[in-house]
């Protein structure tokens, strides 16, 4: 910490809700969660099409793709994920001071770090999404090869075979996605943010 004890914050002149104002909608962090393969970037995808169609300004954040760049490098350890997480948060942070809607589909398996992410915006700007999908089910699906290779010993720490997954205890949305199409997993979450209206200024 001691390089960083002669900084000084620096308030903007254009205020986040001045950009947000413009974009007609009201930031937030769309925090999907869930077990890989259990379809949180497939249902970030379409809630993000669906928003773009409705005019809105979103950006997503999605784990394979942040990890080839951004945290290039982190692994799979309970420190790795930790620090994952920790700079994805500060990054959907700045784009919600941007005014726009964050998309994020990061398996973050532990409630801790997810409620630091709902700590540190405002009351509201913070949407826990749950993807429940059981083990079983994202087993079978298995798009990436990825738990037979853990079952096999082939990849340590993998999350519900090696690592645990903490289940989220009070997400905004509740997703059972072995019982729902995509189209309605859209719908839920788009009827959410309409009720609460996120998407007017
Ligand atoms: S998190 O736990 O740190 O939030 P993140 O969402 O970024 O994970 O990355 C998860 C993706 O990395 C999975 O969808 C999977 O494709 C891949 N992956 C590779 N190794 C592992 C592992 N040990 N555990 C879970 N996912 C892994």
């Amino acid at each position: 910490m001691s390089n960083s004890k002669n900084i000084v914050w620096h308030d903007h002149h254009v205020s986040k809700q001045q950009r947000a104002k413009l974009k007609e909608q009201k930031p937030c962090i769309l925090w999907f969660t869930g077990l890989s393969g259990s379809g949180k970037s497939t249902i970030a995808n379409a809630v993000e099409l669906k928003l773009n169609e409705l005019g809105k300004h979103t950006y997503l954040l999605d784990g394979d793709n942040i990890r080839m760049g951004l945290n290039k490098g982190l692994g799979f350890s309970d420190n790795d994920r930790v620090e994952n997480i920790r700079r994805i948060r500060e990054v959907s942070k700045l784009f919600v001071d941007a005014g726009l809607i964050v998309l994020t589909a990061f398996i973050s398996p532990f409630q801790q770090e997810r409620d630091k992410v709902r700590n540190l915006v405002e009351e509201g700007e913070f949407i826990e999404i749950f993807i429940d999908t059981p083990l079983k089910v994202c087993e079978g699906r298995d798009p990436k090869g990825l738990y037979k290779k853990a079952r096999d010993g082939e990849i340590p720490n993998f999350t519900g075979i090696s690592s645990p997954y903490e289940v989220p205890t009070k997400a905004e949305v509740h997703i059972k996605n072995d019982k729902m199409s995509i189209d309605e997993c859209v719908e839920k979450i788009i009827e959410y943010l309409k009720n609460r209206r996120y998407l007017e200024c």
